[in-house]
């Protein structure tokens, strides 16, 4: 075999490499999702392995700013990531990963970050998991608030064309509110989350905005799937974002969503365990959560990316840091007053460059990282130091899967 890795040229190559994933959905996008897709996710940013000219496999790099704790980063949104099942191990995803970081690296992104499809492909290439999100379900017997809530907001529903002006201010709080926030284009928004897909023609997506003291402070976007067993509904209302840009408004777009009728159970996927409905909720122990990896997080440039988030205070704190696949990242680091730089001195800790990855966002303590063997403490305290420099509320939370 022989291997070639470069960014597409056009679209008909365009579209042979997302087909590289597209082997493993039913359907394959079609001509129509293609144009869509290449409107958030230019050429040059989709990389194709070609075996004697053949293309067999692609890896995409969506640019957009992420929220980290206290700030934004331009990062790698590592999306349609698939090799032709007729060149399965062979070392073409490898090939493509190296590229793909190589290319990041040279644009000046510090971070890049995906979803993986599962577990066990990404941490050989340096990612790690840097947050948590849960399928929660609430059955409608059990979505009562442990507090009687006074609902001052109106809620009303909206078209696509009006929630684009409405949402976006929303999703933008939220990334001023918690890291692990990608920044959404207007064509995202349209293309992405306020189509009306045909093949969801049956349960259409709702659109809702909040009103609270004369301005939009939630939104819920969400579809029902009808239902009646023995006499009974069973119908599903499935939220795919609800939001609030403050507490009293994310509690009251949840209570019309758990209180709309008919609905025997209001799910929700990717919600962070710190979610606030643990805490609303007068019967936790009744939601049912199942609780998995989120983002997964790759340290590109250590210097910048850690000299971009924001941290407690503390004494400097030297990581000797291996990175064989970014190995302009390999060796020691320190860190002084928010700043990142290399250094001679002695190492606190030594980590692998996805055990740095799990703990950029400040979701997976470095302590959690030595008890599960991914990190050395070479000074006593050193892990707890690292900690409260490290530690961030609220947690990650991407809430769409890119
Ligand atoms: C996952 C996928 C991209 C792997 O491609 P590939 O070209 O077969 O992978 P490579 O031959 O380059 O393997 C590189 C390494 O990853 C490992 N690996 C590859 N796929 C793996 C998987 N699904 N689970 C665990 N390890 C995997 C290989 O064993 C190899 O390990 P090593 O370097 O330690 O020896 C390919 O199987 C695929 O397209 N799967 C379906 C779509 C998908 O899941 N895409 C990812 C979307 S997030």
């Amino acid at each position: 075999m022989s291997l070639e890795v470069r960014p597409v040229g056009d679209h008909e190559e365009f579209g042979r490499a997302v087909n590289a994933i597209g082997q493993y959905f039913s359907p394959p996008p079609g001509p129509e999702m293609l144009e869509r897709f290449a409107q958030f996710l230019p050429y040059e940013r989709m990389h194709a392995a070609f075996d004697e000219g053949e293309i067999v496999g692609g890896a995409g790099a969506l640019p957009f700013d992420m929220s980290v704790p206290g700030g934004s980063l331009p990062c790698g949104g590592v999306t349609v990531v698939g090799v032709y099942p007729t060149h399965r191990r062979r070392g073409v995803l490898r090939a493509m990963m190296d590229e793909q970081l190589r290319d990041v690296h040279g644009r000046g992104e510090p971070l890049a970050a995906l979803w993986a499809s599962e577990e066990t492909i990404y941490g050989r290439f340096g990612y790690g998991r840097a947050s948590w999100a849960g399928d929660l379900t609430v059955t409608r017997e059990h979505g009562g608030f442990a507090q009687p809530l006074e609902r001052r907001g109106r809620v009303r529903f909206v078209e696509p064309d009006e929630a684009l002006d409405l949402f976006p201010p929303i999703w933008e709080e939220l990334a001023r509110q918690r890291p692990g926030v990608f920044a959404r284009t207007e064509a995202w928004w349209r293309l992405r989350r306020l189509r009306r897909p045909d093949e969801e023609a049956g349960s259409p997506r709702r659109f809702v905005a909040l009103e609270l003291d004369g301005k939009t402070r939630g939104y819920a976007i969400y579809r029902t799937f009808f239902g009646f067993e023995g006499g009974s509904s069973s119908s599903r209302l499935v939220v795919q974002e609800a939001l609030g840009t403050t507490p009293q408004a994310t509690a009251e777009i949840w209570r019309y969503l758990l209180d709309v009728d008919w609905m025997a159970s209001v799910e929700v996927s990717l919600a962070p365990p710190d979610h606030p409905l643990f805490l609303l909720l007068a019967s936790p122990r009744r939601v049912r959560y199942r609780m998995g990896d989120g983002l997964w997080m790759r340290v590109v440039d250590v210097g910048a990316a850690l000299s971009g988030r924001a941290y407690a205070d503390g004494p400097p704190l030297v990581l000797e840091v291996r990175d064989a696949v970014c190995d302009w990242n390999d060796g020691r680091w320190k860190l002084e007053d928010g700043d990142c730089a290399r250094t001679d001195a002695e190492p606190d800790l030594a980590l692998d460059a996805s055990a740095l990855g799990a703990a950029y966002l400040g979701a997976v303590p470095f302590a959690q990282l030595r008890d599960a063997l991914l990190l050395e403490e070479l000074r006593d305290g050193a892990v707890a130091r690292a900690d409260r420099l490290f530690a961030w509320r609220p947690l990650p939370w991407c809430p769409e899967i890119f």
